[in-house]
Formats: structure tokens, C-alpha cells, sequence
């Protein structure tokens, strides 16, 4: 049987992780790559020493375009980025330089391959304050540089498809969730914030009434989505991933069963994510599988994987979010 050869960016991350997951069930040859800033090759442990997987510690800042990594691929799959919209407030320019150099790096990196497919990990983000349910031929008006970022990014996939001759799709994420997910860098992932929270036995913090509502999907119909958009995806198309009903911060804190502490309500914020996936759908073999309540109890089940994580408590969070507040006030 032809050997089928993938690379990972951002292997040793939460997403990165359950897509390299769903490559080696799927009998590909893969190389994760990653430099573990907010990532760790722990999440891949269970694999240690598969002969069909290859795990490489590389900064894609520092990726040159003949990096012999990238020699003889089927596809690459780019998940190498940061992901939070206070952060970016913050310090804009890392994230211009990881999420748009950085993916520049990787598409010429890949120029060497004979490319099937680059499936990019784009972001929600592109849309800022959006109407619901929402499309993929909406407005994209990010409000943060993490948003924009990833909006340009998007782009430059596109542009390097089209000149280099190589297929591409973007995905862009809603909010996902599921064991793995945690975040050394910044507090960027609601859930593993809450994961660590009931892991070290302290309440669950809420951002305003907790009327919010996002649209959660589940860690592994997202990697699912990596791998059939990268075998039935339209080229250049960008496609939402989320489960397609938005559901209120309360209502999933509820679920945790823990106990619940608010904070300020940010503003300038989406009260609503809610992603329309009919495209995806529509396009490809493709359906969000795992209902909320399923994929809570496989969290809670593997609670003691956020034993090492950083908890972020409620000052902690008060202050991140000061930021945003003289922004936005
Ligand atoms: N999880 C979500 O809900 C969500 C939503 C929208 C978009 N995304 C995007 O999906 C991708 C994966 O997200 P995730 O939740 O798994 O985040 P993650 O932080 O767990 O994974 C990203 C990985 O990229 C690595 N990385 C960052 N900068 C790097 C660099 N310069 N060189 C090499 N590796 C680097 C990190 O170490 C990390 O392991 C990211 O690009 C993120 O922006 C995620």
C-alpha cells in the first residue's frame, strides 16, 4: 500500500495532538513538529516510539524554506499558533509574527512538497462581534490582532495555493473543548481554565451572567474535520468547525457541577458564537458527533491530566482582563 506522508504543525498541542491521533489510527506517516511554547510532546506520549511517527522540536519562526521535513509530503496540516484575544491586546506584534510569518514559513516550507492538500487552522476570531448563525461569506471585521491575524494568514494560504499550484482549505474554529486542552502561555482556553479550576478543587469563574453563549465542538470532531477537509475539501475554501448550536456559559458550568464565581462582564465581546456548519457539511462527509453532555464526561473522566497546568484564579483573571477594559470601555 502507497505510504501516505502528513505533517502536524503544532503537534504538541491540544488539537495538534488528537489530529496526529485520528493520522496514526489512519495509517499515515506523520511528523509532528512543534516547539512546545504552549504546547508539550507529553500529549503524545501514548505514541512514544511508533515507528510511524516522528516528533521534531522546531520554533516556525526560525523554519527555513528547504527544511528537509517538509521534502516529499501528501499533506500539511498547520496548527502551529496562539489563540487569545486579551494576549493580543497585549503584545499584537507576537501574534502577528507567529500567526502570519509563521504560517508564510510553513507555506514556503511546503512549496518543496507535491502538495494533496494544506488545511490551515484559522479562527472564528476573523468575524469580531458577528450576526448568528453565522457564514462563511459574512463580513470578516476581526476586533483583535489575534483576529486579524488569523483573517490575514487565511489570505496568505490562499495566495501561496493559488501561485504555488497546491490545494488549501482553512478552518475556522469555534471554541473547542476536550481533554488536552490547556494553555501555559495565557488563559486563552475557557475550558481548561475551568478543567484546572475543578481539578484543584476552586470555583469556576464566569465572565458576566454567564448568559454568553459559544458554540463548543468537541476535540476530536475537530480533528476529524483536519482530515476530511483534507481529502474532500473544495480547494480554497475556508469552512466553519463548531457543533452548530450555541449554548450559554451557565448552562455548561452547570454541567461541571462545580461551584461558580463571577467576574466582571467584559464588553465589546460576541454575546453569541454560533457557527452555520452546512458548508462543511455540504462539501464533505463530515458531522459534529459528540454532544456536549458526552464530551463533559469524557473531560471530567481524565480531570487529573490538568493535575500540571497552570491554575488561573479569579484575581489572576481580574487582572488579565484589565487590559480589555481600557480598550474597550
Ligand atoms: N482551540 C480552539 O478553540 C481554537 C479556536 C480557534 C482557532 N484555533 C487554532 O487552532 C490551532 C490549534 O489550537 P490549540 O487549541 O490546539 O492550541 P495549542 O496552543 O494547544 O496548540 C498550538 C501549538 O502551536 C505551538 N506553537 C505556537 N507557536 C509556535 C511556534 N512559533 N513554532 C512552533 N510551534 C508553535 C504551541 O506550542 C502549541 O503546541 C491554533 O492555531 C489556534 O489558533 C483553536
Amino acid at each position: 500500500m502507497e505510504e501516505i506522508r502528513s505533517l502536524v504543525t503544532g503537534g504538541a498541542g491540544f488539537l495538534g495532538s488528537h489530529l496526529v491521533d485520528h493520522l496514526i489510527k489512519n495509517g499515515h506517516q506523520v511528523i509532528a513538529l512543534d516547539n512546545e511554547v504552549n504546547g508539550s510532546w507529553s500529549k503524545l506520549s501514548h505514541w512514544q516510539d511508533h515507528p510511524r511517527l516522528k516528533l521534531v522540536n522546531q520554533d516556525i519562526l526560525e523554519l527555513t524554506d528547504n527544511d528537509p521535513n517538509f521534502k516529499n509530503l501528501d499533506y500539511v496540516f498547520h496548527l502551529a499558533g496562539i489563540e487569545c484575544p486579551v494576549t493580543s491586546l497585549k503584545k499584537p506584534e507576537i501574534f502577528m509574527d507567529t500567526n502570519i510569518k509563521g504560517t508564510v514559513n510553513v507555506l514556503q516550507a511546503s512549496k518543496q512538497s507535491k502538495l494533496k492538500k494544506f488545511v490551515f487552522a484559522s479562527s472564528s476570531s476573523v468575524y469580531g462581534i458577528p450576526s448568528t448563525p453565522t457564514l462563511e461569506t459574512d463580513v470578516l471585521d476581526p476586533t483583535t490582532p489575534a483576529g486579524l491575524s488569523k483573517m490575514q494568514a487565511e489570505e496568505a494560504v490562499c495566495h501561496w495555493g493559488n501561485i504555488y499550484d497546491f490545494p488549501t482549505n482553512s478552518l475556522r474554529i469555534f471554541n473547542a473543548y476536550g481533554p488536552r486542552c490547556s494553555s501555559k502561555l495565557y488563559p486563552g482556553n475557557v475550558f481548561g481554565i475551568w478543567m484546572k479550576q475543578l481539578q484543584a478543587g476552586n470555583e469556576i469563574t464566569i465572565v458576566g451572567n454567564g448568559e454568553h453563549a459559544r458554540d463548543f465542538v468537541y476535540c476530536t470532531d475537530v480533528s476529524n474535520a483536519f482530515y476530511v477537509a483534507a481529502l474532500e475539501g473544495k480547494s480554497g475554501e475556508a469552512y466553519n468547525i463548531g457543533a452548530g448550536i450555541a449554548v450559554e456559559i451557565k448552562t455548561i458550568a452547570s454541567m461541571l457541577k462545580g461551584k461558580i464565581t463571577y467576574l466582571k462582564e467584559v464588553k465589546d465581546e460576541p454575546i453569541k458564537t454560533w457557527a452555520d456548519i452546512s458548508k462543511f457539511q455540504f462539501d464533505c462527509s463530515w458531522q459534529p458527533r459528540i454532544p456536549m453532555e458526552s464530551g463533559i464526561e469524557f473531560s471530567l473522566d481524565v480531570i487529573n491530566q490538568w493535575a500540571d497546568m497552570p491554575l488561573w484564579s479569579k484575581e489572576d483573571l481580574d487582572n488579565f482582563f484589565q487590559t480589555w477594559f481600557e480598550i474597550y470601555s
